[in-house]
């Protein structure tokens, strides 16, 4: 899975545009001897080989549709289903998947493990699991990782993003086996989710948790953590913090002897709406878990290149209605942030900045960014409704 395109090999890709047309025409002839033999292979293993008539028409309708595009008479040459002779057009289809019948198109997937032998269907346990954790994790905080990967049932599906390519090192945990890991360096948390936790692919799961790898577990469990979020019906949540250190925003804070909030009071000047982030429809996004339509939703708002997903937070509540009962905090299982800044200190020095200044520098400009972008959204947006109301009432 690794992916290196760093910059120096983009740009120097960019200055021999020669390079660049030559790849472009071998994947061009590619794929013209691509199909060209894509159409003659029936044609030849249906000289060579004894179909049954069963198998015929279904070949058949690949050369039918080259030859025609308009609709196709069927000819009776084989009696067969008319359907199998039929040009295929489903709009209702995932986009690019028209020309498919609907019951083959399989638009979702899954984490599930399966065998390379046996039955498919025998492949998965009985119960398969229907929660997903992922944690963006270096080898230095394995033993911080095994904890919190203990603290999770064999209901979760468990993916390691690795952000200092180690991976095969995990094999001294016994749940390694079962994990799923993703290998790419240097990258951020919201740079996997963006890339490798798509909605479509993470469809099976109720509850998606999305962890830094620095988070104290010894107070939480997470089926537990689930039934409460289940009754107290949170679609994004997470669990209370404590920290020695203080705390960015008071409504992470544990309010001990209460199982869930959703709001609290901030420090003046800081909340001009009750309910409102910070006061309210707000989490943080060190330790974030999503419903499954959630994260449909915010896995859209998540931008390719603000890979900090600073700001995140204060957006979350545009995707749930009303935010301000279906964002909240989980007093009773709750987490320790005991702030390591690793992947922070994987940055590069720069002329008269250390690598975490670096680091820090580019988040707050990318919350800036993030701003900058909804603002601008949401303006052009409401700017084309009004244009499109007053042209309606013209006519
Ligand atoms: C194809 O079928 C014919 C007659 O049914 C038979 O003689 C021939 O051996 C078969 N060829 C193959 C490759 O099975
Ligand atoms: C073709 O199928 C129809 C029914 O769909 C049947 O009436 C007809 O006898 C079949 N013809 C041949 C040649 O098998
Ligand atoms: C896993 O989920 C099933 C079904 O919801 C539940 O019965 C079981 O107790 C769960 N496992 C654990 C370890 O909590
Ligand atoms: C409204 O009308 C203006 C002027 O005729 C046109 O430029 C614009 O595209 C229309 N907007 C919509 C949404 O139809």
């Amino acid at each position: 899975m690794a992916n290196r395109t760093d910059n120096s090999i983009r740009c120097s890709i960019s200055k021999k545009p020669n390079d660049g047309m030559i790849f472009v025409v071998a994947i061009f002839a590619g794929l013209v001897i691509g199909f060209l033999s894509g159409i003659s292979f029936p044609t030849m293993s249906l000289t060579k080989m004894n179909f049954t008539s069963s198998i015929l028409p279904s070949v058949h309708v690949e050369d039918e549709k080259a030859k025609k595009s308009s609709n196709t008479s069927p000819q009776n040459e084989f009696n067969s289903t008319d359907a199998a002779f039929q040009k295929i057009w489903v709009p209702s289809n995932p986009r690019g998947s028209e020309m498919l019948p609907p019951s083959i198109v399989r638009a979702e997937s899954d984490f599930y493990l399966r065998r390379l032998w046996g039955l498919p269907k025998d492949d998965l346990p009985a119960v398969k699991p229907k929660y997903l954790v992922a944690f963006t994790v270096a080898y230095g905080q394995r033993n911080n990782i095994d904890a919190c990967v203990k603290k999770f049932s064999d209901n979760f599906t468990i993916v390691l993003f690795h952000y200092d390519g180690k991976t095969s090192e995990y094999d001294e945990f016994e749940w390694s086996k079962r994990a799923i890991h993703v290998s790419v360096p240097k990258q951020t948390k919201w740079w996997y989710a963006k890339r490798f936790l798509h909605p479509d692919i993470v469809a099976p799961y109720d509850y998606i948790f999305i962890w830094d790898e620095d988070l104290g577990v010894k107070n939480f469990d997470a089926e537990e953590y689930i039934k409460i979020v289940k009754k107290h019906g949170l679609e994004i949540s997470q669990p209370a913090v404590e920290s020695q250190k203080s705390i960015t925003w008071k409504i992470t804070k544990r309010i001990p002897g209460v199982e869930v909030h959703k709001e609290v009071e901030e420090k003046p000047g800081r909340c001009n709406n009750p309910q409102l982030p910070p006061c309210a429809g707000f989490i943080e996004i060190m330790a974030p878990v999503f419903s499954r339509d959630s994260w449909r939703c915010v896995w859209h708002m998540i931008q390719n290149d603000l890979v900090h997903g600073w700001g995140l937070d204060f957006a979350l509540r545009k995707c749930v209605e009303p935010a301000h009962e279906k964002i909240g905090v989980v007093d009773s299982q709750w987490i320790i942030h005991q702030k390591i800044t690793s992947l922070a200190d994987q940055g590069t020095a720069q002329v008269g900045k250390t690598a975490f200044q670096g680091v820090r520098d580019r988040c707050k400009l990318e919350w800036t960014m993030f701003q900058n972008r909804m603002t601008e959204s949401e303006k052009k947006y409401l700017k084309e409704i009004t244009s499109a109301s007053s042209n309606s009432t013209l006519t």
